[in-house]
This record gives structure tokens, sequence and C-alpha cells, in this order.
């Protein structure tokens, strides 16, 4: 029988078999399988896991720091990487979708070579990969591995790729990754945490992308999930973010006339991301977070509500 306790006894007896003494390199995204492939490997084989943290300065409000040091107060051999002059300097001035993802998704290969460099004689590099990835080829979610594996084709093959691969969960579906994560004491609201794609805000901010419309977005972003949260509402949605619009509208603000830009906001119901469902959030509460946004975020005077489902739209507004 499948108990997420014999999955983890018996991995971390393998992967101490498999791996020995060899120094191994994981890229950590924060998000839940990255996380718990990463505390797998730990536990068999401590600080011989090297684990790289790439902030591309399209996180969530100060989420770099705080999971950084959530992963460091779990013990983890871990580097945080700020990159995000790096990442936004590239991104300057493009406004497509897909261009967006590809300057992404290079930007990190080339970071994460430079770092994975640095770390002398490793042999290995693990990653999260779960069961639906392997089977869909390209997963709908994953950080670095997603990103690594659509763009392995792109350039000469960076050092990195010529490691040996190990994959601790790629047998796993996201229920059960969470349940292992779990009885290895991973903290709840990291294993509840609601997917969060690859590129992270690039794709929530339509149009070109600057620093002030990726901290505007930021505020808007914190302001709207940390309602969630303090409303009880945060688990009850899939997937929830904030998109800022390339279009200004007008407003008043005492006797002043503005011309200000627009956020829509998105919650969405869904079990794998295929198909979703906009969510029915309580009126008081889009009332609420739309007069905080408003009132607080500079550069903001307009908050809409997606009731769009998937198909035929996107979960993403890119
Ligand atoms: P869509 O917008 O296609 O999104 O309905 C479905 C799920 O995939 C996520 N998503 C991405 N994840 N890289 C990722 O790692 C991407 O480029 C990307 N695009 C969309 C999206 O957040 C949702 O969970």
């Amino acid at each position: 029988d499948w108990t997420p306790d014999s999955f983890v006894e018996e991995t971390v007896k393998n992967l101490k078999e498999q791996l020995g003494n060899d120094k191994v390199v994981l890229g950590l995204s924060g998000g839940v399988d990255s996380t718990v492939a990463a505390v797998l490997l730990h536990k068999a084989i401590g600080s011989n896991l090297h684990c790289i943290f790439v902030n591309n300065g399209l996180l969530r409000k100060n989420e770099f720091t705080s999971v950084l040091k959530q992963y460091e107060g779990m013990g983890l051999n871990v580097k945080g990487v700020d990159a995000s002059a790096r990442f936004l300097e590239a991104l300057a001035g493009e406004s497509d979708p897909e261009g967006k993802r590809k300057i992404i998704g290079r930007v990190f290969i080339e970071v994460f070579d430079d770092e994975a460099n640095q770390i002398e004689d490793a042999k290995w590099l693990a990653q999260g990969t779960i069961y639906p990835d392997v089977i869909e080829s390209v997963s709908v979610n994953g950080g670095p591995s997603a990103t690594i594996k659509s763009h392995h084709n792109v350039g000469g093959l960076p050092d990195f790729m010529k490691l040996k691969i190990v994959e601790p969960l790629k047998m796993l579906f996201k229920d059960e990754v969470r349940r292992v994560g779990a009885s290895m004491g991973l903290e709840s609201d990291l294993l509840g945490r609601h997917p969060f794609p690859g590129p992270g805000l690039a794709i929530r901010i339509l149009g070109d992308i600057t620093p002030e419309k990726v901290s505007i977005l930021q505020e808007v972003d914190a302001i709207f999930i940390n309602g969630l949260k303090d409303n009880g509402l945060y688990d009850k949605v899939w997937q929830a973010g904030a998109i800022l619009l390339p279009v200004q509208s007008v407003g008043v603000m005492g006797d002043e006339r503005t011309y200000e830009k627009c956020v829509a906001l998105r919650a969405v119901e869904s079990t794998d991301g295929m198909t979703a469902d906009w969510v029915n959030l309580p009126y008081e509460f889009l009332q609420k977070t739309s007069n905080e946004i408003i009132n607080k975020v500079k550069g903001v005077n307009r908050v809409v509500y997606d009731i769009s489902s998937k198909p035929p739209a996107t979960i993403e507004w890119e």
C-alpha cells in the first residue's frame, strides 16, 4: 500500500544508494514540487544538495526574501540569486507574450548555468518533475524544470544539462506530492500555495514590462491575495492573481480628474488548469478589495473582475 511515509522512507534509501557522495544541483522555484523534491534529497544527501533559487524580478511582492528565508529555515543548502535587473533589462520593450516567455527562459538558463558552474564537481541535476509533467512533456506549472524543458532546444546545450538527471517525484500526482510534503513536516502554507506561472508577473502585465509596472502589480496582487487569505477564501480558490491592463481610464479624485491604470482581478476554480471556472467571490469582498487597491496603489483608478471561464478564455491573459 502506498503511504507518504513509506514513500519517503524508500525514496530516501534509494537516493542514498544512487547518489552516494555525489553533489547534486537543484533549481528551487518556490512552488510545491521543487520544494518537496529538495527536502527529500536533503534528507538523503544533506548539504551535497546545492539548491539555487533565482529571483527573476517577476515574483509576488516580497516573495523572494520570504521564501528564501523559509528554505533556509528548513535547513536547505540554498543560494538565492537576485537576477531581477538582468531579466528586466532583457525584457525591456518586449510586448509579445511568447517573446516574453522566450526571453525569460533564455535568461533563466544563463543565470542558472552560471550558478551551477560554480558548484565544483556537481554530477547530478535534480528536478521536481511530477507524473503529469512526464506525460504532458511540458509542465503546466513547473518553475525552473518546465522552463528548462521547453527551452532546451534553444542554442547550444548549457553545461548543467549535461548532468545526470534525478527526479524523485516522477511517479507522483500533485496531491501525492502534497501528502509527501506534509509527512516530512512542510508547512501547510507552502503546500497549499496556488500555482504560479514560471514567467510570473511578466504574463500578467499586458504589453511591455517596466520596473514601475511590476511594482504596481505586486502591490495590487498582494492586496488581493492577502485579502483572500484574511477572509478564508484562499483555499477555496485554485488560482488567483491580478492583471495590469494596457489601458488608462478617466477617474475623479477630489476635484481632480485622473487618467490612470486599470487592473483586472482573476480567481478560478480548477483541478488541473486545463479547464477552469471563474469564482463567485462575495460582492462585499470584491468591494473592499477594489477600494483598498484604488486607495493604496498609486497609479490605479479602476478595478474590474474577470468573469470568463476556460475555455474559451484562458486563465492567464497572455
Ligand atoms: P492558461 O493561461 O493556459 O494557464 O489557461 C493554465 C495554467 O498554466 C499556467 N501557465 C504557465 N505556467 N509557464 C508556466 O510555468 C507558462 O508560460 C505558463 N502559462 C500559463 C497558468 O498560470 C495556469 O495555472
